[in-house]
């Protein structure tokens, strides 16, 4: 049985997806399984009819991936996949949609407001700034409201910053969000489940010289990654059962990250969740995977046969 691993697609992430595709094919490879890789355009439904795969794992960031429409066709096809359903994963992929569910969870999020482009033209830069930074304060996120990689980011430290702000993050999408920028150490968990629920892998705390942006994240060398975090065993807790609080929020499945910010109070912040985390040499997953001593086949063949059950 053949196990097809979709990656690359249209998204802004294709890079990203194409390079956590061939890791994950590696690795299932070296454990015997029986592994096709193929870039995803148009051609979806008569690469599905060829292939016949057993399971489909789609390793598409973004867009188009991690969006649920993939999953939808996948649905459709009656062919089962690694991941969270379409439903799922249309939530997570909307940042203030995922900042609201766990909020109603009891869980901590930065404050935040979304802003549709058309109503910055309308507004003005001087009335959005003002508006926005009496109730949120300085610094700023500003994101595009879905997105990954950190791909249209921009902290705003000072209010002349905002305009240049949303053009960058509108450059990925017409809604952004603007968020207070929590000051604190960043660490993302992610969470594992092969059929016997949720577990979180030991938190990464990220450490950057400036900030975690696309190159940080994808040029070796450029990031100092600490697995385990070096926090307290109370807080180490307290971060798994958050990421695990948010896989079950969103109603996940086999596989998820949620990224954070601890802040100077102690309290984890939950920044964004991710249904399709990265998998490349510098990603946080494989590397949380391999300090709890994961052999990196043998955890994704269990994924696998879980998401086969
Ligand atoms: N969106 C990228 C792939 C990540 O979060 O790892």
């Amino acid at each position: 049985p053949t196990v097809l691993v979709l990656a690359g697609g249209l998204s802004h992430e294709r890079d990203v997806s194409l390079r956590s595709g061939r890791r994950v094919a590696e690795a299932l490879r070296s454990t015997g399984v029986d592994v096709s890789v193929h870039d995803v355009d148009a051609d979806l439904l008569p690469l599905l009819d060829e292939v016949r795969p057993a399971l489909v794992w789609p390793l598409l960031h973004g867009a188009s991936g991690e969006d649920g429409s993939v999953k939808d066709v996948l649905e459709m096809c009656g062919l089962p996949y690694v991941g969270a359903d379409p439903r799922a994963s249309r939530l997570a992929w909307s940042k203030p949609v995922t900042k609201t569910l766990v909020a109603s969870a009891g869980l901590h999020t930065p404050r935040f407001v979304t802003l549709p482009q058309s109503l910055f033209r309308e507004l003005g830069a001087n009335q959005v700034l003002s508006t926005v930074t009496s109730g949120l304060g300085l610094p700023l996120a500003v994101k595009p409201s879905r997105g990954g990689s950190a791909l249209g980011v921009t902290i705003v430290r000072t209010a002349d910053e905002l305009p240049r702000a949303m053009v960058g993050s509108f450059a990925y999408g017409d809604t952004a969000l603007i968020e207070e920028a929590v000051d604190g150490t960043e660490v993302a968990v992610s969470v594992v489940d092969t059929g016997d629920g949720p577990h979180a892998l030991p938190p990464v705390e990220i450490v950057t010289d400036g900030s975690y942006d696309y190159d940080a994240r994808y040029v070796p060398g450029r990031t100092e990654y600490f697995t385990p975090a070096r926090l307290s065993d109370e807080v180490t807790a307290e971060v798994c059962r958050v990421a695990v609080q948010v896989h079950r929020t969103l109603g996940l499945r086999h596989l998820s990250r949620t990224d954070l910010i601890l802040d100077p109070a102690g309290q984890a912040q939950v920044l964004d969740v991710n249904t399709a985390p990265g998998m490349t040499e510098t990603s946080l997953l494989p590397q949380a995977a391999v300090a709890a001593g994961h052999d990196l086949g043998q955890l994704y063949g269990a994924i696998v046969e879980a998401a086969l059950a």
